[in-house]
């Protein structure tokens, strides 16, 4: 199974060597990104043994992984994005790619953000698959053409356009009470009030203070009147009494598809979403439109998906031929147009991908634009930190009785628990386990 070599039990041709890989792209457009993956590598002798666990934005996924690694099960291959990465790195896990780098000039091809992304204590421990974009805003351009709705771009023509498609019957927003969906949302809206800079402080350099900002709460308040939007109008009275009223927890997919139904008009989703458009025949541009979260515009708030090939296990030349593939330009591309991401290498040709694809490359590889971290794709924070943050901020969207200042002291609190002391204290015996050693950038 490790040499590609390998004679086929009674025929000519080599069997192709096995690469299990563990990841969570199972909706439609997931699939068949991951399935054209599949096809280049049978191309070059490599099988695609999928190993994929369901489960929007990854923490079944995650689970799985370390349960087989515990139970010296795991996988050739992982999907682990961000500070996940680096904290399997640290604990020596992953195998350095720094050949496959140099033998490819990834440093010269990739965006530096990538490399960075990409390069824990000065060795590459993954390859990189695409850039997703967190703060779209998707509008459904037949609902607002049928209706005769302006299409909306800031938040007081997102309100008008609510009323007017209410009064039309229409849902006016999809929206999921699956917690990863909440906070993802919360992202986009936390950057749209605090703007970069301060995000930053909160999310990156861990500010305390920053968390007293008056631009949280805000975005607090947004995250529950967003999610009003998607309330059933019967129930939109009931919500602001002391009784919770739930959405359910329903996968992205559902939503995508009752957005392109126009069962509802507006979606704020990573452009995982615009991947999932495409795959049930809805083009970017012309089916619908997609504008930044209001207040987000110039800036790109990123989510890098990554494949990790796992230390020592005895196909380490497969692991680096998959490695290559996964960076050259023609996977980017092909991979890329399916997925609904934009390709992490700055040298290839955008033009044949849709508008809202080309307008994500654009700025992100614009170096004056802030390019911020997602918290809920592990970007700023690993698994234990961004999952506190994820239920903290789902309990207080779903409950009625939670102030957006009490959810702010939670946060802050929350914060303070997983930030390890300044050096010139004496650490305490046993150090949270929340933060990664390595700073997101
Ligand atoms: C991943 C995407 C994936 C999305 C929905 C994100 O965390 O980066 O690749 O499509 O979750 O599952």
């Amino acid at each position: 199974m490790s040499d590609p070599a390998a004679a086929k039990p009674g025929g000519d041709a080599p069997a192709p060597a096995e690469l299990n890989v563990l990841h969570w792209w199972t909706s439609a457009s997931e699939r068949a990104a991951a399935d054209h993956v599949a096809a280049r590598m049978a191309e070059q002798g490599l099988r695609w043994v999928d190993g994929a666990v369901a489960g929007g934005g990854g923490s079944a996924a995650i689970k799985v992984l370390n349960e087989r690694t515990l139970r010296r099960m795991a996988p050739k291959v992982a999907q682990l994005n961000g500070q996940s990465m680096s904290e399997w790195a640290d604990m020596g896990l992953l195998l350095e790619l720094d050949g496959v780098a140099q033998r490819r000039n990834w440093a010269r091809t990739m965006f530096p953000q990538v490399m960075s992304q990409l390069t824990v204590r000065e060795h590459v421990v993954a390859a990189p698959l695409g850039i997703h974009r967190i703060n779209n805003l998707y509008l459904n351009k037949a609902v607002f053409a049928q209706h005769r709705i302006e299409l909306p771009s800031d938040w007081t023509g997102v309100l008008r356009a609510a009323k007017a498609l209410r009064a039309a019957g229409v849902t006016p927003v999809a929206f999921s009470d699956e917690p990863w969906q909440v906070a993802t949302v919360f992202e986009a809206l936390l950057l749209g009030e605090a703007g970069p800079s301060l995000y930053r402080r909160m999310m990156v350099q861990r500010e305390l203070q920053a968390f007293d900002d008056p631009a949280l709460e805000r975005s607090l308040r947004r995250l529950r009147d967003w999610r009003g939007l998607a309330l059933p109008a019967a129930a939109q009275g009931a919500a602001s009494g002391p009784q919770p009223v739930m959405l359910g927890e329903r996968p992205w997919t559902e939503l995508v598809a009752d957005f392109a139904a126009g069962r509802s008009a507006m979606l704020i989703m990573g452009d995982w979403a615009r991947g999932e458009l495409g795959s049930l025949g809805l083009e970017g541009g012309r089916d619908f439109d997609c504008r930044a979260v209001p207040g987000t515009a110039q800036a790109h708030l990123y989510s890098i998906d990554t494949l990790a090939m796992l230390a020592g296990s005895g196909v380490q030349a497969e692991q680096e031929k998959m490695a290559e593939l996964l960076g050259s330009a023609t996977l980017q591309l092909g991979y890329n147009r399916i997925k609904g991401s934009v390709p992490v290498r700055r040298d290839v040709p955008v033009d044949e991908l849709d508008p809202c694809a080309q307008q994500s490359f654009a700025l992100f590889a614009n170096p004056a634009t802030p390019r911020v971290p997602s918290l809920v794709h592990r970007m700023a924070f690993g698994e234990v930190g961004k999952n506190a943050i994820i239920e903290t901020v789902h309990r207080f969207a779903l409950d009625p009785a939670q102030t957006p200042a009490a959810a702010q002291r939670k946060l802050q609190g929350l914060l303070r628990a997983l930030t390890p002391p300044p050096p010139s204290t004496p650490s305490p015996p046993s150090p949270p386990a929340a933060i990664s050693p390595k700073a997101p950038r």
